[in-house]
């Protein structure tokens, strides 16, 4: 099969209904697409691969099932593995080793760019305004967004070989463009 960023939405949307996990995959895509364009890499394949990331966790909330119990589903859709393979990478208790650019970027973006989001929330202008230095200062302090691990923020940034602060501007940069699609507040 075509690996396209169509037809992984079409996967996506047909194991999740839930609006919030929908926005975290698109605001995931947008990060590790916007990292595919300045990589010079496919940009498509890389797109799919970060929406389809947590495509299984509505049906298998548990880590003892997500999202290993998912990856048999995506064979079975016809995707490669090379693309299962880096959906798999990103959960941390499976202890697979990132050792290509889309899994270090995949890794590097799932958490921070929900807390990028978490940021946006609760500012009048959404992440139009918001920089790198106060996301840095919101992550040290845990009660904000306290689900987010804030050291698979700092591993990511640290594998993908980039500044921290750098790495969140990219990834708020590149989120937003499609800041009205997850539910933030533009200008
Ligand atoms: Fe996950
Ligand atoms: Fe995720």
């Amino acid at each position: 099969m075509e690996v396209t960023r169509a037809r992984a939405w079409q996967t996506l949307t047909t194991y999740t209904k839930s609006e919030s996990l929908l926005r975290h995959a698109l605001a995931v895509e947008a990060s590790v697409g916007g990292y595919a364009r300045r990589f010079g890499e496919d940009e498509d394949f890389w797109r799919a691969t970060a929406l389809l990331h947590d495509f299984d966790y509505e049906i298998h909330p548990t880590l003892d099932k997500h999202p290993q119990d998912g990856a048999p589903i995506l064979r079975e859709e016809g995707y490669p593995e090379e693309l299962v393979e880096g959906v798999l990478s990103h959960a941390e208790h499976l202890a697979m080793p990132r050792d290509t650019l889309l899994k270090k970027t995949l890794f590097a973006c799932d958490e921070l760019s929900g807390f990028v989001h978490a940021c946006g929330l609760v500012r009048p202008d959404g992440i139009e305004t918001l920089e790198p230095r106060s996301v840095l200062k919101k992550l040290k302090q845990p009660s904000f967004a306290a689900g987010v691990h804030r050291d698979e923020v700092y591993r990511g940034a640290d594998e993908l070989g980039l500044p921290l602060d750098e790495h969140i501007a990219n990834v708020i940069e590149f989120m937003r463009p499609v800041a009205a699609q997850l539910g933030l507040r533009t200008g």
